[in-house]
């Protein structure tokens, strides 16, 4: 009897602390999600708006953030013949161009087993008040009817966004721990 109690009491323990364990874990958002996730996105380095010359993309950074939180693999979605200018005024036209032609510019890379993945976060920074053309290439290549898609874009001004997440560009560049949060409170808000 006094063994059946001290074993009831053990299991109580083991079963509290695997509890605060799991909810520790759970702060890291997505800790505890079954969900395959991809993190698609579009973003360039060289000059950009309020934010100098970068090394890495502002929707690049954000990218990883979410999967950083939900363990997702990242894919780059990038041009097959980058001519996009480095200098921001001279990819500002280039865009407008683009965007004017409404081109589908041809993509590098496949994802590998893109069925694999259930839910897909498609990133991009603001162009023209719109997706640059890369990303609706990207969205004519693959079938996205079956999955969760959640978008996520940076911006320098035009972030209002009805469903998705907008930060803006030198947020994500120069304060890092503020995106962070907004990425964290945003993925907690989602079905996953
Ligand atoms: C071609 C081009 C067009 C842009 N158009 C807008 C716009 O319409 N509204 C806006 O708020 N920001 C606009 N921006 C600013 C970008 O959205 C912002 O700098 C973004 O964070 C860049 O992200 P990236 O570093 O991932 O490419 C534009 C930037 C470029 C290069």
């Amino acid at each position: 009897m006094r063994i059946k109690i001290y074993l009831i009491i053990v299991l109580l323990i083991v079963t509290g602390v695997l509890f605060v364990f799991r909810q520790k874990e759970g702060d890291g958002a997505m800790a505890n999600s079954n969900h395959k996730v991809l993190v698609a996105y579009f973003s360039r380095t060289g000059e950009q708006y309020g934010v100098g010359n970068i090394k890495k993309g502002n929707t690049a950074i954000i990218a990883e953030m979410i999967a950083d939180a939900t363990g997702g693999d990242l894919f780059e979605i990038k041009v097959a013949k980058d001519d996009y200018p480095e200098e921001y005024d001279a990819l500002v036209n280039y865009a407008r161009v683009e965007k004017q032609k409404n081109a589908r510019p041809e993509l590098a890379g496949k994802i590998k087993e893109f069925d694999k993945y259930d839910v897909v976060f498609l990133g991009y920074p603001n162009w023209w008040g719109d997706m640059p053309m890369p990303v609706y290439t990207f969205i004519d290549s693959y079938d996205l009817s079956s999955k969760q898609v959640y978008h996520f874009c940076t911006h320098e001004g035009s972030g209002s966004v009805k469903k998705g997440l907008a930060v803006y560009g030198h947020v994500a560049q120069n304060e890092r721990e503020t995106a962070k949060k907004k990425v964290d409170e945003w993925l907690k808000t989602l079905d996953l």
